[in-house]
């Protein structure tokens, strides 16, 4: 399955990680309709792809993304505004469901659609450079993928209505303080950076790897009682799996583990 057909992003892979660059410079990245298609289908193959255990995302030039393109919804009537919204949910959506962790390396701005994307990703590395902001209030709209209930989530009501309802863009230590962002880096430092998590991760079991994607994502919304409930069934099924036979066995044999994924 190939996934360097794509007019919108490049796709590179070094060993078990694929690094996805957003390829819309000169519009800061903004979003149209043919990206966000392109996403979705690139992190659906991604999903399918044993080889491939974790991705990062990133963008060219000074921006992340900066959010929705305006431009192109911009004549729109409701119904075709709300079929370029769903595009975007589909899009989150294939983040979500991918297996595979994703980490955004937050090389700008990321703004409205482009904070939602940052905000779908697993973990977040910005670089110094690095703006952060939901301002769809500046056009007199609310952002529609995600953004609100996840800032919320995130940083809790006051940090999110403040966030919302002024627009302001965060920079990458106060995206820090707020505890959206993992690591802030230099910005040439920002890739490297998010290579090194995405190998850590990508050399840990990967079954075991994808079921506390799950179980985060999940449990964050459920109650306490149903998600640990979920959590150790979970941990039941991983325990016969030959990646935690190995796992437990090269410890005791005192070696490195060689996980297989299965
Ligand atoms: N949609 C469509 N085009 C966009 C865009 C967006 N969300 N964001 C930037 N662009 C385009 C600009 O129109 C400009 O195109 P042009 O060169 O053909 O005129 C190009 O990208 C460069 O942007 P520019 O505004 O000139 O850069 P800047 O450095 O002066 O300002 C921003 C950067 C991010 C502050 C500004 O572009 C901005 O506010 N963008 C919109 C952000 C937003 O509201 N996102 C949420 C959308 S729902």
């Amino acid at each position: 399955m190939s996934m360097n057909h794509y007019d919108y992003i490049k796709v590179e892979q070094d060993g078990g990680v694929a690094t996805l660059t957003l390829l819309r410079e000169a519009k800061l990245n903004a979003m149209n309709s043919a990206m966000m298609a392109e996403l979705t289908d690139c992190f659906r193959r991604i999903h399918e792809r044993a080889d491939v255990r974790a991705a990062i995302l990133t963008g060219s030039g000074k921006a992340f993304m900066a959010g929705a393109d305006i431009e192109e919804y911009s004549g729109f009537d409701l119904g075709a505004f709300f079929a370029f919204q769903n595009k975007g949910r589909d899009m989150y959506r294939a983040i979500e469901e991918c297996a595979k962790p994703v980490i955004a390396a937050v090389n700008g701005y990321a703004l409205g659609g482009g904070f939602e994307l940052a905000l779908a990703c697993d973990l977040i590395v910005a670089s110094e450079k690095a703006k952060f902001g939901l301002p769809e209030v500046k056009l007199g709209l609310v952002p529609g993928g995600g953004g609100i209930q996840k800032a919320l989530r995130a940083v809790g009501p006051y940090a999110a209505k403040e966030m919302l309802m002024t627009g302001r863009f965060l920079s990458a230590g106060e995206a820090m303080e707020l505890r959206i962002v993992n690591e802030v880096t230099e910005p040439e430092r920002l890739l490297p950076a998010a290579a090194s998590l995405a190998q850590q991760i990508a050399e840990k079991a990967p079954l075991a790897v994808q079921a506390l994607k799950k179980l985060v994502n999940e449990g964050r919304d459920a109650s306490l009682e149903t998600a640990q409930a979920y959590d150790r069934s979970y941990l039941a099924s991983l325990f016969y799996s030959r990646d935690a036979q190995e796992g437990i066995a090269a410890f005791v044999e005192k070696r490195d583990p060689v996980f297989t994924g299965k």
